[in-house]
């Protein structure tokens, strides 16, 4: 199994310091931390140019850790920090910050961690069993996942189900723990769904000890609209949804943890119960769990959905599935095994059909590229896309990268690869609509990439029409940007006003 010390034999100098003591490959290479923030103007850009029609802002989430983790660290667990290139009238401009959560906040004046990340153990005591909100009264929530835009205001969410951050969109100061006016009292799933079409936010709720979980909507406005409850069979790890106009689809996928096991031990043992179907629900945007209809296919999981949309009767949903979710430790890893099996990826673009009239149901394997972090232009999320925008991640590394930008024609079935130069890491990749409109692919898809060996970082801008041509730009940024998670592009109509 490769793995990036091949090709990076030296940490980065701008390193935190106890670092150096922490045998974990999460903590080391390109997923080093980064021990400052940044503002920077007019970048420096290496190759091409940067495109009169691309206004905006490409921002990733991705965890920072700033202290050294308590117990094992897991790469879910570091502090959120927001990389953001901006880029308007042919300039552009970066900024760094990190999430400014109640857990780093509390770490920052205590001067150490005081609360295990995803690995455990949890002091349960701690949480009362997630009575009030979810995990993070037990668990570090860390903001470091995913970002949308709602209201004005970018929101940094967290993986396991977290507090929300409001982050300002021009300067990421973390303006808000946002409860939306007290609506929302414990947490979110990170994978809040903005719709284009009405500026509402859709979520959930989720926790370790219960049966169910909280579905919300929160209007343009950041009023509450609709809060309901959605009985599950037993506690589950959801991790995103799907919206069309009308509806909104939940998972209830047969990969989770035995309760009791969690009680007794402290850790959440996932376990895949293959003998059990994957289910969605598709509920109405403002239903109740009575107008729910539940759907069962092939047993696996699915972290990322790509979309989903109406036609007639039925619903069409495509995302990226793990037949096989099974956790299998490599004994020669030692302790670290579990966590870096846990993020060892295979699965393939699939869709799934669903008839709301007559029940009927079809899943059908789209391709078989290792493909993941999924994004159509986020502009058409719940209306019928034809492009969409993938990471390929390699099968033969021992942690999770990406070594490709894969994008899906689904209308012809066709795809176009560009393959990362040897060296360079990518990251996520939205697209970024040129702002002199035209065909759904006229624009450009948008990303940050770290090279493994002097770490330098970039942001790359591809011709969404000729993404294996490779990117048409390349800035260069002032500081480095290591691996992370989910990345947008917040167009400059609304960042510029
Ligand atoms: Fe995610």
């Amino acid at each position: 199994m490769r793995t990036y010390r091949e090709e990076a034999t030296l940490d980065p100098v701008d390193r935190p310091t106890w670092v150096d003591g922490v045998d974990n490959p999460y903590l080391h290479g390109p997923y080093t931390p980064v021990i400052s923030e940044i503002t920077a103007v007019d970048l420096r850009v290496t190759a091409g140019e940067i495109p009169a029609d691309l206004s905006g802002a490409y921002m990733r989430n991705g965890p920072n850790p700033v202290l050294e983790p308590k117990g094992q660290y897991h790469w879910f667990d570091g502090d959120g920090m927001v990389h953001a290139v901006y880029f308007r009238d042919g300039r552009a401009s970066y900024i760094r910050r990190w999430v400014r959560t109640q857990a780093l906040r509390d770490e920052l004046e205590q001067g150490r961690v005081t609360l295990s990340g995803i690995m455990g153990p949890f002091d349960l005591q701690r949480g009362n069993e997630g009575a009030r909100g979810t995990n993070p009264d037990y668990v570090k929530d860390t903001g470091n996942t995913t970002l949308v835009w709602h209201n004005g205001r970018v929101l940094a969410q967290w993986y396991n189900a977290g507090r929300t951050y409001a982050l300002d969109p021009l300067t990421l100061d973390t303006v808000a723990d946002e409860t939306f006016g007290g609506a929302v009292d414990g947490t979110l799933n990170a994978h809040a769904k903005c719709d284009p079409r009405t500026g509402e936010l859709i979520d959930y709720d989720y926790g370790d000890f219960k049966s169910y979980l909280t579905y919300y909507v929160v209007g343009a406005d950041g009023k509450l609209k609709h809060k309901t409850r959605v009985d599950l069979p037993g506690p589950r790890l959801p991790h995103d949804t799907t919206i069309t106009p009308q509806y909104t689809i939940l998972h209830d996928f047969p990969l989770y943890h035995d309760v009791d096991v969690l009680r007794r031990t402290g850790h959440r043992v996932v376990e895949f119960h293959r003998e059990v179907p994957s289910r969605f629900g598709v509920i109405p945007r403002y239903g109740t769990q009575e107008q729910i209809k539940w759907f069962e296919f092939e047993p696996g999981y699915v972290l990322h959905m790509v979309n989903a949309w109406e036609e007639g009767d039925w619903i069409t949903m495509d995302g990226c599935f793990q037949p096989d979710p099974t956790i299998r430790r490599d004994p020669s890893e030692g302790a670290l095994g579990s966590m870096l099996a846990y993020l060892r990826y295979r699965g393939h673009l699939r869709r799934w059909r669903m008839n709301m009239r007559t029940g009927e149901k079809h899943e059908q394997q789209l391709d078989d590229a290792n493909v993941e972090f999924c994004l159509p232009d986020i502009q058409l999320y719940g209306v019928k896309a034809r492009y969409s925008y993938h990471q390929r991640v390699p099968t033969d590394m021992q942690t999770l990268v990406f070594d490709a930008l894969v994008k899906y024609d689904h209308e012809s079935g066709s795809r176009e690869v560009y393959e990362y130069p040897k060296g360079w890491y990518g990251n996520e990749t939205p697209f970024a609509k040129s702002t002199r409109g035209g065909a759904e692919d006229r624009g450009y898809a948008v990303t940050v990439a770290t090279h493994a060996k002097d770490y330098k970082s970039e942001a790359w801008i591809y011709d969404a029409q000729r993404i294996s041509k490779g990117p048409i730009a390349r800035v260069a940024l002032p500081g480095r940007v290591p691996i992370g998670f989910h990345a947008q592009w917040i167009p400059g109509h609304r960042l510029w006003r």
